[in-house]
């Protein structure tokens, strides 16, 4: 394997091909991924967040019913030109000034949702023979350096791959992709794990430990090869964990930060709360309308 150490991660892909289930009715003619945490689509957290660790290219891989994340990252003119006229300049910004140069934004499609797997190896050719990133848009994690910043970082020191992981209660690892921790190398940078495999939703009693891979990774190009031949795994579809799990160099990274997962109910629910928390312009007004609902919902006495 090439080592891309030093190499600046250019580009990001956004796997946004999934059907949203679990968001049914909201789904039904909506994106999952532009479902608002707070005022914010999920899809924009998850673009921001590429661009603050230097992203310059945003690969987004769609499918049918997504019309509206393409639609996000374009001008509105109509909306644009009454607000223009009105002098709202505050409400202009929020609609255009943080739009990528013209090219930077690339669409490609997913036609069967046929797992992350796929919708990664769907991308292929836009990404070439580089190292990237991938960012699973309803995985949100608060924090005060952006994750794939600081995983950047990680990088930057070790090359090779790196996914975001967290520790979760043994009890959950079926639903998630687990590490395989290899003890006997020990990087310098204390929140990287090396990991000798990585093990798709494994039962808890067979699971290798219990640091979960969340939505973040930073890949090697030979991925793509992988997942050439890449068969379906748990639940039917093309893992891209199995397909990592076949790569060198792989490693954990310990984020600092609170990850939320806004691909179920509750934890969507609880993402809105935490952001809205965070902003000094709601925050107070939140704490009194939430202490209010907790007290007429009888939770709080
Ligand atoms: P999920 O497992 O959350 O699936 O995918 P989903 O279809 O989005 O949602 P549910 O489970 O039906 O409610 C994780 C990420 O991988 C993308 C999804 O869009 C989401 O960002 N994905 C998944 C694809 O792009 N293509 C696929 O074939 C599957």
């Amino acid at each position: 394997m090439k080592s891309h150490k030093n190499t600046k991660i250019r580009k990001a892909v956004f796997p946004v091909g999934g059907l949203g289930t679990r968001f049914l009715p909201a789904t039904k003619s909506m994106p999952k991924e532009m479902l608002p945490v707070v005022d914010k689509p999920l899809i924009h957290y998850a673009f921001e967040e590429a661009k603050a660790a230097g992203v310059e290219q945003f690969i987004f891989v769609t499918g049918r019913n997504k019309h509206a994340i393409n639609d996000h990252f374009d001008n509105v003119y109509e909306l644009q030109s009454v607000l223009g006229a009105r002098n709202k300049r505050k409400e202009l910004e929020l609609t255009s000034d943080w739009l990528p140069e013209a090219g930077n934004v690339i669409f490609v499609r997913q036609q069967e949702p046929l797992g992350l797997g796929h919708a990664v190896w769907c991308a292929r050719h836009l990404v070439g023979d580089e190292p990237f990133a991938v960012i699973l848009a309803d995985d949100m994690v608060l924090s005060k350096t952006p994750c794939l910043q600081q995983m950047a970082g990680a990088y930057a020191q070790v090359g090779g791959n790196i996914l975001g992981v967290m520790d979760i209660p043994r009890a959950q690892t079926a639903s998630y992709g687990i590490v395989d921790i290899d003890d006997k190398k020990k990087p310098a940078d204390k929140r990287l794990v090396a990991a000798k495999g990585l093990v798709e939703k494994p039962a808890p009693d067979k699971a290798p430990s219990t640091l979960s891979i969340i939505g973040r990774y930073i890949l090697q190009p030979e991925v793509f090869t992988l997942l050439d031949k890449q068969q379906p795994g748990a639940g039917g579809e093309i893992q891209l964990t199995d397909a990592i799990a076949r790569m060198q160099d792989i490693y954990g990274y310990r984020f600092e930060g609170t990850r939320y997962d806004c691909g179920s109910l509750s934890g969507f629910v609880a993402a809105n709360v935490a952001y809205a928390l965070e902003r000094k312009d709601l925050r107070g007004q939140v704490i009194k309308e939430l202490d209010a609902v907790l007290e007429r919902s009888g939770v709080k006495k």
